[in-house]
């Protein structure tokens, strides 16, 4: 059932779940106001005992000011609150949804925690129970930790190219180590979204407020944010000038699987080597009418891939769709100006592009050609 009045629902419900947007200040706090208008809207309705359930991404210490909310507005005992975050990806949140690693519980009550194991009962996982302080920080920590995983591949990655070693290899092997695992480990132009930016901003900022400072966040951020930097001087150191070279990209989203280009990576990519006036014809799958919003008339966008490709100096992949992938090469190389290609995601088989004859450059590499 749909309703835009928060005064039926809450009649209507035993538990609430907030779910609204905490978008980051431009300090990097996250901005509360969405949560504190939602809470106070709930509590001035109440009219029997429900479950406040905190889902999202918020801050540590966001219940307590969410039941500071519910003491001035709502009526003693009518209400719990409760930190239940979510750890879905976009573009496969059902099957996380259904298939979750584990499903953390902050509660202050057996009643709250009873009431919200039995909203999951069907699901077959692991449950964390556990204070609404340690759950809100079970969020941030995890982000966190899978967004430092990306950035030290990254940064591993600039070691391979310096010393001529091969970043698969390296973080393959690193993976075998099942306290370390393959995942997150994969090296690129970095990553993106409207979720791991944001958040290790904002627990940067949360932890700066405790007295801390968390220095490997910070880190982080600065490796993620000079990736793409460092993917445009490959480009460069073989192109020379992008003024008036005609380049084109291949994946808009920030990652495969999504039409989002919040915080892409890409986006980021293309604003940065047009404002150095490369001309860019760019193609994604499913991310064109969302890149339109952000770049405008800026750059050309293609109806396909091998149309992005036609008469340009070289070919930057920039979101690893699998129809890039398993593209036809032979066609690339005849509709390109120049027979380069720039993989930022390293999700190309160098060997077989070289054998095309195809100058390939992919990020910690080792493929001299
Ligand atoms: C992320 C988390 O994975 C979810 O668990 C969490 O619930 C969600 O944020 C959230 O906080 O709501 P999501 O932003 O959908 O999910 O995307 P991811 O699949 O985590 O990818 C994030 C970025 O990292 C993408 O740009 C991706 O290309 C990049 N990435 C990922 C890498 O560069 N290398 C990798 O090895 C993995």
């Amino acid at each position: 059932e749909f309703s835009d009045s928060i005064k039926y629902a809450t009649e209507k419900s035993e538990i609430i779940f907030i779910c609204v947007n905490t978008p980051p200040k431009p300090t990097g706090e996250a901005d509360l106001i969405y949560v504190e208008e939602v809470s106070k809207e709930i509590a001035r309705n109440l009219s029997k005992f429900t479950l406040i359930v905190e889902k999202s991404t918020v801050p540590v210490e966001t219940c307590e000011r969410i039941k500071q909310v519910f003491e001035i507005y709502g009526k003693k005992g009518l209400y719990e609150i409760a930190s239940n975050p979510e750890f879905l990806r976009e573009g496969s949140a059902v099957y996380d949804f259904f298939n979750p690693d584990r499903i953390v519980i902050g509660v202050e009550s057996k009643k709250a925690e009873k009431m919200l194991k039995n909203l999951y009962k069907k699901i077959k996982t692991t449950f964390v129970i556990t204070d609404t302080k340690s759950a809100e920080l079970i969020k941030h920590a995890s982000n966190s930790f899978l967004a430092l995983k990306i950035s030290y591949a990254n940064m591993l990655s600039r070691i391979c190219d310096i010393v001529n070693a091969d970043i698969k290899m390296v973080t393959y092997a690193m993976g075998l180590d099942k306290r370390i695992s393959s995942e997150f480990l994969k090296a690129g132009i970095g990553f993106g979204g409207s979720c791991f930016p944001k958040d290790l901003m904002a627990f940067n900022f949360i932890t700066k407020k405790l007295g801390l400072n968390f220095k490997i966040i910070e880190d982080t951020l600065e490796i993620n944010n000079t990736q793409v930097d460092y993917f445009i001087n490959k480009i460069k150191n073989k192109l020379w000038n992008l003024n008036r070279k005609k380049i084109a990209v291949w994946g808009l989203s920030f990652k495969p699987e999504t039409d989002d280009v919040r915080n892409s990576q890409a986006i980021e990519f293309i604003k940065k080597i047009i404002s150095e006036g490369a001309q860019v014809v760019a193609y994604d799958p499913k991310a064109i009418e969302n890149a339109k919003k952000v770049l405008k008339e800026s750059i050309l966008y293609a109806k396909d891939k091998y149309t992005a490709v036609e008469n340009a100096e070289c070919l930057c992949l920039l979101t690893e769709w699998k129809e890039f992938i398993n593209a036809d090469f032979k066609k690339v190389k005849q509709l390109l100006q120049a027979p380069f290609i720039f993989d930022g995601r390293n999700v190309l088989n160098y060997k077989y592009l070289k054998k095309l004859g195809f100058y390939y450059e992919g990020i910690g590499i080792r493929c001299t050609s």
